[in-house]
């Protein structure tokens, strides 16, 4: 099946898939019960007419799969929206998709600090294996515009409540300037890849937990993130 796929920057011909791609990232995120910040199919045909996005098709044209590419102050670029059809999942398809819009970022914005948030180890697993090492938020843009993108997420309460300095997403992030190999930070994943899979796990019972008691009063207990990342 793999070899039909086609993996390609995205260009003008391809706005036609926007409203597919974003009607499937919806309904994933529902499906996951996460949270997700939402775009509308301009926007994805947007980014598919500026060159930055990058898009995977059969070559009878059926969607497999999209990401694309935002710009944010302090030299910063996310590599956003990854998204596989159910179809093909698990078949490696993410992965190339997430190593060609990693390349057409290091291509366009050389010096550019490339990051991304995701509540699934599947991204944390390919983002290590292209050199990204997980950060705290402090490390990421402090662009309004960036943060402002979460809003439409269902747990911006969440984030806002802890000051912008942690949510139920973990960071991830490549600094071309201070980075490890991809050999180290693949390493370092599979050492640590069922820490972060409980971490996961216990910040959404904490964070969600902490929600409830801002309504309802209770004691707030000392999130485990705090002791595991120092904020
Ligand atoms: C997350 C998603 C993009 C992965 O797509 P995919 O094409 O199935 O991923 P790949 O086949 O390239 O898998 C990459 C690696 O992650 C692993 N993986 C895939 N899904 C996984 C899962 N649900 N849990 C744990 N690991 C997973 C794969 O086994 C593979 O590891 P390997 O190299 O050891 O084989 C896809 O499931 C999806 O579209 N989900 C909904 C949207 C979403 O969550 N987007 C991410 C937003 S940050």
């Amino acid at each position: 099946m793999e070899q039909n796929i086609n993996v390609r920057v995205a260009n003008s011909g391809d706005v036609h898939y926007a409203e597919t791609i974003t009607t499937e990232m919806e309904a994933s995120a529902k499906a996951r019960g996460t949270g997700i910040a939402k775009r509308s199919p301009e926007y994805i045909a947007n980014k598919m007419n500026e060159g930055k996005a990058v898009i995977a098709h059969l070559n009878d044209g059926t969607w497999v799969g999209f990401c694309y590419i935002e710009t944010w102050e302090g030299e910063y670029v996310a590599n956003s929206g990854l998204i596989v059809a159910p179809e093909f999942r698990k078949s490696g398809v993410a992965k190339q998709i997430k190593r060609r819009i990693f390349n057409l970022s290091r291509e366009k914005y050389p010096n550019a600090k490339i990051f991304g948030l995701t509540t699934g180890l599947a991204v944390m697993k390919i983002n290590s294996e292209l050199g990204y090492e997980p950060v705290t938020y402090s490390e990421l843009t402090q662009d309004e515009k960036f943060w402002a993108g979460c809003k439409s997420c269902v747990n911006y309460d969440i984030l806002m409540s802890k000051e912008r300095k942690n949510c139920m997403c973990t960071a991830m992030l490549y600094d071309p300037a201070d980075h490890y190999t991809p050999e180290e930070t693949t390493q370092e994943f599979e050492k640590k890849s069922k820490v972060y899979e409980r971490l996961m796990h216990i910040k959404q019972l904490v964070f969600g937990k902490k929600e409830k008691n801002i309504n309802g009063g209770a004691s707030k207990p000392k999130s485990l993130m705090h002791y595991f990342f120092g904020y």
